[in-house]
């Protein structure tokens, strides 16, 4: 399995991993809406064939600028062998590499926490999501509200 960042010629590809990881068009659909706030893109590739996705997004935590975990996609035939969670270490290594504060992600803990996401009281969001799905991953010591992309909500 390859990591690397998502190149204009996967893009198709890339749709259709997260159309069918997720059994619908919705989240593939979003990648669009997502594109001015974008960044950066990988993709897992095995036998040079993307089975995996994910994407981050910037994100201000009131004054500070931080980044988003999603979408987050593994092709049906690909789960359960590890590519979501190379997706995942290999994307917050390169946010921590940008030197953000923090990474947010909106998701099940027992999958998110084995990263380090936690939920944490002092970042918080105003969209009626569920605390404990709500997570961070902090690098520097900040508090504030997140403000998702315009794009998550169209
Ligand atoms: C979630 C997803 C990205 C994980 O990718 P993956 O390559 O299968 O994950 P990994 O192989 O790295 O890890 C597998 C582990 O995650 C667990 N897992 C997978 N999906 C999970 C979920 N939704 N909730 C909790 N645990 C989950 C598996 O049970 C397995 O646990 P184990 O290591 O204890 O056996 C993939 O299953 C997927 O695309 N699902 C559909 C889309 C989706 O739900 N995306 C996440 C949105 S927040």
């Amino acid at each position: 399995m390859e990591i690397r960042d998502e190149l204009p010629e996967d893009r198709e590809a890339v749709w259709q991993v997260e159309a069918d990881a997720f059994g619908r068009p919705d989240e593939a659909d979003l990648l669009a809406k997502l594109e001015p706030d974008k960044a950066f893109s990988l993709v897992a590739t095995v036998g040079g064939e993307v089975v995996g996705h994910v994407l981050f997004t910037w994100l201000p935590i009131s004054e500070h600028r931080a980044l988003a975990l999603a979408p987050l996609a593994v092709r049906p035939g690909a789960q359960g062998k590890g590519v979501g969670g190379e997706l995942v270490r290999q994307g917050l290594a390169r946010a921590r590499a940008l030197g953000v504060p923090a990474v947010v992600v909106l998701g099940d803990p027992a999958y998110y926490g084995r990263f380090g996401f936690a939920h944490d009281p002092k970042i918080t969001q105003s969209y009626g999501w569920p605390d404990e799905a709500f997570q961070v991953v902090k690098y520097r010591e900040i508090a504030g509200e997140a403000a998702y992309p315009q794009g998550f909500f169209l």
